[in-house]
Formats: C-alpha cells, sequence, structure tokens
C-alpha cells in the first residue's frame, strides 16, 4: 500500500510510519513545525504552500490524518483556531483523498464523549463537552460522510516512544532518569484506557489489510486515572523524588470541560481480531526497563 501519514512527526503517526515502514508499505510521512527524521513538509491548512510535499507524484492509497490542534484548554479558549486546525484542515485532507481516490483513516478520541458512564463502545450516544471534542466529533461525521469506506480510529491516552517524548508518560520516564524532582498535580477523577503508539500502528495496519471501514475504539485493558497512571510510572523508579499532588478535577481550573469516566472498550476490534494482544503500561516499562 502506499500510505500517506499527515502528522508523522508526532506520536500516533511516527509509530505508524515505523510500523508500516517494517511491514514493507510504501510510506510517506509528514510533519509541519517539527522536521522528525523520514519526514517531508506539509502544511493541511495551506495546500497551496509551495513548500508542500509533492503529493501527486506520491499519489496515495490511503491517507492517515493524523494533525489536529490537541491541546484541549487551548482549543476551549481558541474556538476558532481550533476549528481550522482541527476540521478545516480535514476538508483538505478530504479534497486530497477525493483527488487520489485514496481511503481516509480518522485519528479521534474518547472525547467525543460526555464522561457519564464510559468506557464507551462505538455505537455509544456522543456528547462531546469541550471545543477540541465538539471538533473531533464533527471530523469523524465529516470523515463518513465523505466516503462510508472510511475508517475512523478512537483513541485515548496514547503513550509510547516517540522522537520528542512529550506524551505524558514519556515525560515522567525522562524526568525519573534524569533525577529532576517532579511535582505531579493531576486529576485523581479522569479515568480513560491508556495506549501504546506503536500498538495503534499494529491494530490499524491489520484494519487496513483488511479494508475495514467505520469507527473502531483501540485501547488496552488498563483503565486508571491520571494519577494511578503516574504512580504506575513511578513504580519502576523508585530512586526518584517527587511530590504528588491528586485534585478533583473541578480545583484544576482547566478551561475545558473534561469526560471524567471516559476510556474506551475494544470488544468490536477484539472479537474480528481475537488473536491479538495489547500491552500494558506495565509491559511497556518492563520492555524499556526490565
Ligand atoms: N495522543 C493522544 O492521547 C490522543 C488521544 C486521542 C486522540 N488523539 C488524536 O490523534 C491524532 C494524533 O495525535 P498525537 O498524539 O500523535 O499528536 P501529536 O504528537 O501532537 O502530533 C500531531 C501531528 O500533527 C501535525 N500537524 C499539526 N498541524 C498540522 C497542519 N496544519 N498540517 C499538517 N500537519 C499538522 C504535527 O506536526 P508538527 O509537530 O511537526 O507541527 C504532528 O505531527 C490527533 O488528531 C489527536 O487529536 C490523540
Amino acid at each position: 500500500m502506499r500510505i500517506l501519514i499527515i502528522g508523522a512527526s508526532g506520536l500516533i503517526g511516527s509509530n505508524c510510519l515505523r510500523y508500516f515502514k517494517q511491514q514493507g508499505h510504501e510510506v510517506l510521512g509528514t510533519y509541519f513545525s517539527y522536521p522528525a527524521k523520514h519526514t517531508v513538509f506539509l502544511d493541511t491548512l495551506n495546500p497551496q504552500n509551495p513548500e508542500n510535499a509533492d503529493l501527486d507524484a506520491f499519489s496515495p492509497e490511503v491517507i492517515l490524518n493524523c494533525g489536529a490542534l490537541t491541546h484541549v484548554d487551548y482549543c476551549e479558549q481558541h474556538p476558532e483556531e481550533s476549528e481550522q486546525k482541527t476540521v478545516q484542515s480535514h476538508r483538505t485532507v478530504l479534497e486530497w483523498a477525493s483527488k487520489y481516490q485514496a481511503k481516509v483513516v480518522y485519528i479521534s478520541t474518547d472525547y467525543v464523549f460526555d464522561g457519564q458512564n464510559g468506557p464507551y463502545t462505538e455505537t455509544d450516544t456522543v456528547n462531546p463537552v469541550s471545543v477540541y471534542g465538539k471538533h473531533k466529533l464533527q471530523a469523524e461525521e465529516l470523515t463518513l460522510r465523505h466516503n462510508a469506506h472510511n475508517l475512523i480510529l478512537r483513541v485515548t491516552n496514547v503513550y509510547g516512544d516517540e522522537e520528542r517524548g512529550k506524551n505524558f508518560v514519556a515525560r515522567i520516564i525522562q524526568q525519573a532518569k534524569d533525577k529532576q524532582k517532579l511535582t505531579l498535580t493531576l486529576p485523581v477523577d479522569q479515568y480513560a484506557t491508556p495506549v501504546n503508539g506503536w500498538d495503534v500502528a499494529r491494530a490499524l495496519h491489520l484494519l487496513l489489510t483488511d479494508d475495514k471501514s467505520g469507527i473502531y475504539n483501540i485501547a488496552s485493558t488498563d483503565f486508571l486515572n491520571r494519577v494511578e497512571l503516574a504512580l504506575k510510572v513511578l513504580n519502576y523508579f523508585p530512586e526518584a523524588e517527587y511530590e504528588l499532588i491528586p485534585k478533583f478535577t473541578g480545583e484544576l481550573g482547566q478551561a475545558a470541560e473534561r469526560p471524567l469516566m471516559g476510556g474506551l472498550i475494544t470488544a468490536k476490534f477484539s472479537a474480528e481480531y481475537p488473536r491479538f494482544l495489547f500491552s500494558s503500561v506495565d509491559d511497556y516499562l518492563n520492555r524499556i526497563y526490565d
């Protein structure tokens, strides 16, 4: 397959880039502001930008869009920019898909739910409570309206290897390794299902190989709040010096409302791929630090 990965300088995109190449596919990975290894420039906000990668030459069969404005509180305070960078930019991607007759994969989130009674299945009623969640849902709807054959992966709390090491788990690991004192003020009431970006890539590869469409949840068996997740990581660093301050979300003054009881159930994916094993946060830490 010829796969264009938009946002291959980021966490999910970079894992997909590595895995899909390993599987023998022709892959073009793009960056926007951070020129990560093996990526080329592409701006979905400005398809006419002369610096953009030559998509005609690549002519993708699949376009995986990992680009979005992902800072949830920033989106809440800048709704127009959020709309531009998440919805409008995805419209450009869908136009490219029409041009190249490519299948689109869109990466979405459990923030399309209100967090009253998660974890959620694919068919549960959506009700986003933040600007970010509303715009992700709009992009989902555009994706399936454009072509019912397109694919949406919902994920949450993704962690794992990435060049910038900016995800929550990677940052704690790095600071602990650097023997920096950590001060962590974290919500004790925001629950989700963390998943390794490598597993997202492996699962997506199966779905693409079988030409699946529609919505799939991709999550591991971990169901943790942020405090539990941080402690799980810190347990691997007995020498780490840290102060952990658990708070309720209401005390944190975050601009955007969060889906507190979030997370995703992967029963649909697991029924179709019963031999696929998701790794846990412990598996990830054991692999790195055993
Ligand atoms: N990580 C999670 O826990 C999580 C959970 C739920 C859903 N998601 C969704 O999954 C997707 C990928 O997330 P991630 O964690 O991998 O995010 P990330 O690490 O922040 O990566 C985002 C990628 O999008 C690129 N990008 C941003 N604006 C762009 C533009 N205008 N044109 C082209 N590319 C652009 C970024 O490029 P530069 O960095 O080079 O600027 C980066 O490669 C996002 O849509 C996010 O909403 C992520």
